[in-house]
């Protein structure tokens, strides 16, 4: 049933109108944007500051100004032409982005960027964007942010942080299990429901996961995003975090995505990069097709002795396409997937409100 707060004794709002002429014109306005089809307005957005940069261009914090003091934070990425060889190959691919960004933005997943538009001015394409408030997992694993926490927090509440949420780690802070398979479940969610919309995401790595001010994570950026069945002639991702196929030239599916974020969730755990200090394609792919038995070594001994969470990261990393999970979904909620670790968290109580904890500790960074 539909309930309306809008009493029935109460006389109608027109029923006091004394309108004058400009009252009467105000009204015809009214009246003209309800039937029109279209509406049209110009925008106005102040820039605030630089969010970020990364291999496609600039993302800056901005104010959507409104009338009557009304202002909206909101993201602008403004696309470099820098890296294209003539106009027609930005023109291209930029159409290409505004029709992966039109099928994103219908999706609507929490987990997931969400997109206001895609405009152009004088020819540069610009997205506008919600603003994330939080940081990507880049810097969240960065040793700034580990030791501006330990300098603000007073000792029993570090000593609970590192327990909780993140410690040392061998070369950057690494993340206590809990903590990285939450971020790990709620990259999977927004990725599954990219895949069941048949794209494909293209680049996961940490600069392209942020964590929000609420503890939420989400996936962004996706200019590399593409159809499963559309092979994009121009394709950009990052090579210490692509899967070995892709690596080698082949196609990008669902399954690289889950390699990507398996390089990141090791990442988290392990406190340090898989691939650091390869920089050669070659040495990189025979790493990648050998890093399930790496593993033992590079995992501390809480997560490599939990047989559940190597089983998980197995399954994500194969170097064997086939090995992985098929997809998204089944990475998180199938037997043995993400979801089942958690719930043996919870059996042993082991468990923390873990998105809440995140939440308290973003909360103090600020
Ligand atoms: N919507 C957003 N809200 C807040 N920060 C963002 C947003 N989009 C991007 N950023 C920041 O800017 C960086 C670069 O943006 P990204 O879209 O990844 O660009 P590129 O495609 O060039 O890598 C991100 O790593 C992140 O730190
Ligand atoms: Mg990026």
């Amino acid at each position: 049933m539909i309930s309306t707060t809008v009493s029935q004794t109460e006389p109608p709002l027109v029923s006091t109108r004394r309108f004058d002429r400009e009252g009467e014109k105000l009204l015809t306005q009214y009246e003209t944007l309800l039937s029109n089809q279209s509406v049209h307005w110009d925008a106005e957005y102040r820039k605030i500051r630089i969010l970020g940069k990364g291999g496609q261009g600039v993302v800056y914090l901005s104010e959507r100004q409104g009338t009557d003091l009304f202002r909206l934070p909101v993201a602008l990425k403004m696309f470099s032409p820098e890296s294209y060889r003539d106009v027609p190959s930005y023109v291209n691919d930029m159409a290409r982005i505004a029709d992966i960004s039109s099928r994103v933005a219908v999706i609507q997943h929490d987990n997931l960027l969400d997109l206001h538009n895609f405009i152009e001015n004088g020819g540069v394409r610009i997205m506008v964007m919600e603003w994330i408030d939080g940081y990507d997992l880049r810097e969240l694993m960065s040793e700034q942010v580990y030791g501006q926490s330990r300098k603000r927090l007073r000792p029993e509440r570090w000593a609970y942080v590192n327990k909780v949420i993140l410690c040392e780690g061998p070369k950057q802070p690494r993340f206590k299990p809990g903590i990285a398979i939450q971020i790990l479940r709620e990259c999977l969610a927004g990725l599954a429901a990219l895949h069941r919309d048949g794209l494909v995401h293209g680049d996961l790595k940490p600069g392209n996961i942020m964590v929000k001010r609420t503890g939420a994570a989400k996936i962004i950026d996706i200019g590399s995003a593409m159809d499963l069945d559309q092979i994009s002639a121009r394709r950009r991702w990052s090579p210490a975090y692509a899967a070995p196929e892709v690596l080698s030239g082949n196609k990008n599916t669902p399954r690289s995505d889950l390699a990507s974020l398996g390089y990141v969730l090791i990442e988290m755990l392990a406190g340090q990069n898989p691939f650091e200090g390869l920089n050669d394609l070659r040495s990189l792919l025979a790493a990648k097709q050998n890093l399930d038995k790496r593993l033992k070594d590079l995992l501390p001994a809480d997560v490599s002795g939990n047989e559940m969470l190597l089983n998980l990261c197995q399954k994500l990393i194969a170097p064997d396409p086939s090995k992985r999970f098929p997809d998204a979904q089944a990475a998180n909620l199938d037997r043995k997937g993400a979801a089942d670790f958690h719930r043996q968290l919870v059996k042993g109580d082991l468990a923390s409100e873990y998105e809440h904890d995140l939440r308290l500790w973003l909360e103090e960074l600020n």
